[in-house]
């Protein structure tokens, strides 16, 4: 997500204590530790503050050695990869799907259908769903987030257009079709480089018009009746895709970032519509403008969620209350996606399942990317059955065993405890809040409404204490250990220690439905106010709905007084984003994380990257603020920097880890040959090229392991 996407304003003015507040006094709880408080102090930390939470494994192997030189910093119009490494442009925005659409040159004027059967722009979150386990490492479906548009790189060279402040419906529809998943069949070639099948059968596109059914508490209730569905059960399309995630039993999930960008309106808002910033004035892109004479099925004047004076089934008012939610797709058919609403509703960045145990239900993780908000996590009503794991080529109903899992079970948000501790707090009708009510009370709901607390789930989750948190993005789990790590990326609006915390309603903050922070202070013994860096923190479950957790690392760079983890210009990082744990068998594996950074000193040095370190392999936690210090930062190194301008996101590997694919999200100009849909993404453009959004595909030349 650039800036220019971004909502930068704050949505959740609750009273919780801050994160960085709970980080510091868990720092200083570390140092108590350091002076030797022992074994008590250590058993009050849940085992889990003193380092070395791999310990036990580490001790009876060789950790994983990372064997490639860390890179300099880059700033230029390509994508460095270590020596020994081959990098290859994949799937750029724009690539055609089927026989239906044109072939890719620079000067394509892209229409509703050609866009309808291509890449979507602005790659995202992705994953890989094999089609046979024996070639699984050779020839997959890939799913592929495409979270937002470009105007100026998707109407080049003319730009986008308005007259007389309507936009065209064929734009619109242009832009609409840009916007969502693709799914793609992927083969490797012979020469050891990659393509995509044209005309798969598996070829798909879900745009922000596709209609999407809904399920769990949301569906057929009264939040979501539109002149679409009068009667709740389905809406039209997924939107601003940003982050992902899937499920042991071989489905894809897809998450709602900034959706509410894309709606307007100009009447009096619901809270919810309030409390999650839905704009007032004009949608991001004006698609509401285009309603009127030539459309469709009221397919722009759905964006203007103004309500009407009749009922709610005559006009678009819910329209944005189908919006929001972690979207279930299997990629191997054509079968209509699923709003899976149970896993709650706000700015979804991910969703990323924790372990997988045989008779336990099922764990998600979730996020929500805004300042001083969220973490939470759902937890399956069904317990596991390891029959419905994927067999791929098979006939399962894989959307009718996601109802099963995903649409009933409990919403949990996590506050973050001073003793490094942390409880889950769920957002059920019947939780008591801190005050003693009963949390449908306290949001003034029918005392079951399980619906109505979805649909408020931000507010739900200030009332129960939640601890806001820097901008929540991207989650992964060890699965051997089952330690959760989560980038939180920055957060300018964390204030000085002693400040007051501010709230956009200029009045009573966390009971107010609709109410988020404007700011939350720190205090002194945290000096990351205004937090540019971002860090990222894991936890371990305990029973209990009970968690131990601590930092493992902070962004910085090499030169400041705040680098608190000690990196060095070989490593150093601004605002984690992707995130992923990638399992090497037996207990091992690295964590690799991607950044999406601008204008600081980290910028100065270097374009977004990808870093790699083996949390196992660390010898951590004499004292230190964060697991990753100044005595074992060598172990956290700099695979690859993209092009200018870009962010790096999105992340997964073959199952032989011989190839690495990420996605090079608003390069400002790349990739250098503006027609070829495969080729070198180390190579520098001649001239200005009309950037695209692509998968890069990374492999070593030995055809070895990835980092290893
Ligand atoms: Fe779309 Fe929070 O990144
Ligand atoms: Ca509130
Ligand atoms: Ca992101």
């Amino acid at each position: 997500m650039s800036r220019d996407v971004e909502d930068h304003r704050i949505h959740n003015r609750s009273q919780n204590l801050p994160f960085d507040e709970v980080v510091a006094r868990h720092l200083s709880r570390r140092q108590i530790l350091q002076g030797g408080l022992g074994l008590a102090a250590l058993s009050m930390m849940g085992g889990f503050g003193l380092g070395g939470s791999n310990g036990a494994r580490a001790q009876d192997k060789t950790p994983l050695a990372l064997a490639f030189e860390s890179i300099l910093g880059s700033r230029t119009d390509a994508v460095v990869v270590p020596a020994g490494y081959r990098a290859q442009v994949l799937i750029p925005w724009g690539t055609p799907l089927n026989a239906r659409a044109s072939d890719w040159h620079r000067e394509l004027v892209m229409t509703p259908a050609q866009q309808a059967n291509s890449v979507g722009m602005h790659h995202d979150g992705m994953h890989a769903f094999p089609l046979d386990l024996e070639n699984a490492s050779r020839r997959f479906l890939l799913a592929l987030n495409n979270e937002y548009i470009d105007q100026d790189a998707l109407w080049a060279p003319r730009g986008p257009t308005q007259p007389d402040g309507v936009r065209p419906a064929d734009e619109v529809r242009t832009e609409i079709n840009a916007h969502g998943v693709t799914i793609v069949e992927i083969q490797r070639q012979n020469d050891g480089g990659w393509a995509h099948v044209i005309d798969s059968p598996y070829n798909r596109r879900i745009t922000t018009a596709t209609p999407i059914r809904l399920s769990g508490p949301v569906a057929g209730s009264d939040y979501v009746r539109t002149r679409y569905s009068a009667d709740g059960t389905r809406t039209r399309g997924t939107n601003n895709n940003c982050a992902n995630g899937y499920t042991p039993w071989g489905t894809y999930l897809t998450c709602e970032e900034n959706w509410p960008e894309v709606f307007v309106n100009t009447g009096e808002r619901f809270s919810d519509d309030a409390r999650l910033g839905l704009p007032t004035d004009r949608g991001r892109y004006g698609w509401e403008t285009a309603a009127g004479d030539g459309e469709q099925d009221d397919e722009f004047a759905r964006f203007d969620v103004t309500p009407g004076e009749g009922e709610a089934s005559e006009d678009y008012r819910n329209e944005a209350r189908t919006f929001g939610y972690v979207v279930e797709i299997d990629p191997y058919t054509q079968a209509m996606a699923m709003k899976r609403t149970a896993l709650g509703r706000f700015r979804h960045e991910g969703c990323w399942p924790g372990l997988v145990r045989a008779g336990e239900p099922l764990t998600f993780y979730t996020g929500h990317d805004s300042r001083n908000e969220y973490i939470y996590k759902f937890v399956s009503a069904a317990n596991w059955d390891p029959a419905d794991a994927p067999k791929p080529g098979s006939e399962a109903d894989r959307l009718a065993i996601g109802s099963r899992y995903l649409d009933e079970g409990t919403l949990y948000v996590a506050r973050f405890d001073e003793d490094g501790r942390g409880e889950w707090l769920a957002l059920t009708p019947g939780a008591a809040t801190p005050t003693g009510q009963t949390l449908a009370a306290a949001l003034n709901l029918e005392a079951d409404d399980a619906a109505g607390v979805i649909i408020h789930t931000c507010d739900a989750a200030d009332l129960m204490g939640a601890t806001p948190m820097d901008r929540p993005e991207w989650s992964s789990v060890d699965p051997v250990s089952g330690e959760v790590y989560f980038t939180l990326t920055n957060n300018s609006k964390r204030t000085a220690d002693g400040t007051d915390a501010t709230f956009t309603n200029e009045g009573a903050a966390l009971e107010a439905s609709g109410a988020g922070y404007a700011t939350a202070p720190t205090n002194s013994a945290n000096p990351r106010a205004d937090n540019e860096n971002g860090h990222i923190i894991r936890w371990r479950e305990q029973s209990d709905n009970r968690f131990a957790w601590e930092i493992f690392v902070f962004g910085s760079d090499a030169g400041a007084n705040d680098n608190r983890s000690g990196l060095t210009p070989g490593n150093q990082f601004a605002s984690p984003d992707g995130l992923w744990y990638d399992e090497r068998g037996e207990g091992q594996g690295i964590l690799w994380f991607q950044t999406d950074n601008s204008d600081n000193a980290v910028a100065e040095y270097t374009n977004d990257q990808l870093l790699a370190v083996v949390p196992g392999a660390l010898d951590s936690g004499r004292g230190s603020d964060s697991v990753i210090d100044a005595d074992n930062q060598d172990q956290l190194k700099r695979f690859a920097a993209g092009p200018n301008d870009c962010e790096v996101t999105g992340i997964f590997a073959t199952p032989d880890r011989t190839t690495l694919f990420i996605n090079i999200q608003h390069p400002g100009n790349w990739p250098a040959d503006g027609d070829a849909l495969t080729q070198d993404a180390t190579q520098v453009a001649a001239g200005k090229v009309r950037p695209r959004a692509a998968t890069v595909a990374i492999w070593k030349e030995d055809g070895g392991q990835i980092g290893v």
